[in-house]
């Protein structure tokens, strides 16, 4: 019997990882802590909140007695670390929150993991999950590998390259047994309407201007978020300890074309003649700081682990398209009260 912590279980990614945990190992028994902040959210669980191997915890991993004391009460033998301030846009607004939760939040476990592991550390895992972010920007050429040098330029990269040099920093100087993935930008089911594509698809759905940033010429790699779990589950299982691995969808693409494909499945999927949703798309004032292109290369996984991305990006929008469509509640209740507030602050 396996005891698995998993930070952040109620947001985007962390659902579908506690998810895949849940119904693939019924022999571990799965705790999922969660803040429930404005991207945390219940309902993304409801399918396996009954389940005997699952619990779900209300709390803050900045909360330092409260993390002690869990970590003391259940003697983990796993964490795998999501939670964290994520969007890049409320990190210039407010980018202290973003360093209380991503470097104070991972230092809390961290601490704790390390006194609850000394001596036992050949039987524990600390998983933590970041973001290539932290390698900056790419000009028109070239990839970012494991080795690239960090170089973060907005307050949320620089939070969680901070938290990865924790992560490392504890495993050198402590012993802990760590390993930190580096992922691409993801999709999916679940999604916050404050990323680009669950946005753009709610504002298509209302018929509202699609806001792109600057000139619409920045380059994302995109996988879907499915296939980001596997690679989590193999990395926890079969990663080496003290190794960092990239996590890409080998699917760049620059934003136009992407919200231009996003317009016509749209228009297909809601019966509109064709151009109808390209027409909401409005040029804005650009990101500051924006970061030009990310691109993964996720070779080291792909020959150490044997992973690679099963879904197509055409599969994958397909599907992400279809689950909006097909969750009007879910959309309609994440995007009432503060929401209208945040979108009107920052687009308005
Ligand atoms: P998200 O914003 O959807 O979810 C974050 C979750 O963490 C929420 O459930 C929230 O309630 C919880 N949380 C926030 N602060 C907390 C706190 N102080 N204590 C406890 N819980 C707290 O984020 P996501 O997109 O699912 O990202 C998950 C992780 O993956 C993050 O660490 C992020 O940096 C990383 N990541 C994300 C992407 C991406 O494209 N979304 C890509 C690579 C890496
Ligand atoms: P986002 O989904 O915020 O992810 P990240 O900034 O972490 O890559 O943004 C993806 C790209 O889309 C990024 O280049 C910024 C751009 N973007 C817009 O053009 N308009 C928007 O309203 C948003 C949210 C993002």
């Amino acid at each position: 019997m396996k005891k698995i912590l998993i930070t952040g279980g109620a947001g985007f990614i962390g659902s579908h990882v506690v998810r895949r945990f849940v119904q693939k190992y019924p022999a571990y028994q799965i705790y999922n802590l969660d803040a429930l902040t404005y991207a945390g959210n219940l309902e993304n669980i409801t399918d396996i909140e009954q389940a005997p191997n699952y619990t779900f915890i209300k709390g803050d991993i900045t909360a330092e007695s409260f993390i002690n004391h869990l970590f003391e009460q259940h003697q983990f033998d796993g964490v795998i670390h999501l939670a964290a301030e994520s969007h890049v846009d409320r990190s210039i607004e407010d980018p202290l929150a973003f360093v209380k939760t991503n470097v104070i939040g991972t230092m809390h476990l961290l601490n704790a993991a390390k006194k609850q592991w000394e001596g036992k550390e050949a039987t524990k895992r600390f998983y933590h999950i970041s973001t290539d972010e932290v390698y900056g920007s790419l000009g028109a050429e070239g990839l970012f590998t494991e080795t690239t040098p960090y170089d973060p330029n907005s307050p949320y990269s620089a939070s969680k390259a901070s938290s990865d040099h924790f992560v490392r920093a504890y495993g050198e100087t402590y012993g802990l047994p760590y390993v930190i993935t580096n992922c691409s930008n993801n999709y999916g089911p679940n999604h916050f309407p404050e990323k680009l594509i669950p946005l753009f698809i709610n504002n298509i759905i209302n018929n509202k201007a699609l806001p792109v940033y600057g000139n619409g010429k920045y380059t994302r790699d995109w996988l879907f978020v499915e296939d980001h779990a596997v690679a989590i589950d193999l990395v926890f299982h079969e990663g080496k300890n003290h190794q960092t691995y990239n996590i890409g969808g080998f699917n760049e693409w620059q934003n136009i074309d992407l919200v231009k494909l996003l317009c016509q499945i749209m228009d297909v999927k809601l019966g509109r003649v064709p151009g109808t949703s390209e027409a909401l798309i409005t040029y804005v004032k650009d990101r500051p700081g924006h970061d030009l292109r990310y691109a993964i290369d996720a070779s080291k996984i792909n020959k150490e682990l044997g992973w690679k991305p099963s879904v197509t990006f055409e599969q994958g929008l397909d599907r992400t398209v279809d689950w909006y469509l097909a969750n009007e509640t879910w959309l309609k209740n994440v995007t009432s009260g503060e929401y209208a507030k945040y979108y009107e602050k920052q687009y308005e």
